[in-house]
């Protein structure tokens, strides 16, 4: 039997370290759903069409995690995933994704809505821009990045404003999610209030 979490929402909302823990914690995997579209805009950089560079995506694509994590990168992303056919190329795999036993944790802008809308849980998570920028400068910088607090505020708002306004499955929550703001909470707090939803959706 499959279960599906879907876990959206703005940049930098703490999505990533939210289902990675949730996924640990049932024993389930965790599709990163940003990496796919990282992937697909670190190749459009050398002048690739964005849906070639979809439909050619490979797994060893998406695993030098340094290199697709720079804010040059997001920005990539974000302009090829208003790519209608960028999109629909990365469906199928997603869905199998999602569906595979054992359960999953999918985390992305769209998964609640497009790509997974009969998922058992949905979470729409944000945190307030401050509190986003502070946490991603904080990630970035601790990596060895050379970025400031403002480009990193300037990437995420600019990202947003792309990722809502597009026509193809924009970021917006499901009408069914449950709203998560982690502006004020830990990140334990945020896992508690998460493990507790799948645990009543598991029954
Ligand atoms: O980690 P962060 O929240 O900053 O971004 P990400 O999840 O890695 O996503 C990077 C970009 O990919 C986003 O700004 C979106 O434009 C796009 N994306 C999308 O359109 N749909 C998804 N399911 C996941 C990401």
């Amino acid at each position: 039997m499959s279960f599906t979490v879907a876990i959206d929402g703005p940049a930098a909302a703490g999505k990533g370290t939210l289902s990675k823990e949730v996924a640990r914690h049932f024993g389930f995997a965790h599709l990163d759903t940003g990496l796919l579209y990282r992937a697909t805009g670190l190749r459009t950089l050398d002048g690739t069409d964005p849906v070639e560079a979809a439909q050619a995506l490979q797994a060893a694509d998406l695993e030098d995690a340094d290199a697709l994590r720079t804010p040059e990168v997001a920005q990539a992303a974000s302009r090829v995933a208003a790519v209608p056919e960028v999109r629909s190329a990365l469906v199928n795999f997603q869905r199998a994704f999602a569906t595979r036993a054992g359960g999953a944790v999918l985390d992305g802008r769209d998964i609640g809505t497009v790509i997974c809308p009969g998922a058992q849980v949905k979470l729409y998570v944000t945190a307030s821009d401050d509190v986003r920028a502070e946490r991603r400068h904080k990630e970035l910088t601790g990596k060895g990045m050379d970025v400031t607090y403002d480009a990193v505020l300037d990437d995420l708002q600019q990202r947003d404003a792309r990722d809502s306004a597009r026509a193809t499955a924009p970021l917006k929550p499901a009408e069914d999610a449950v709203l998560l703001d982690t502006s004020r909470m830990s990140i334990q707090e945020a896992v508690a209030a998460a493990i507790a939803l799948i645990e009543a959706a598991q029954g």
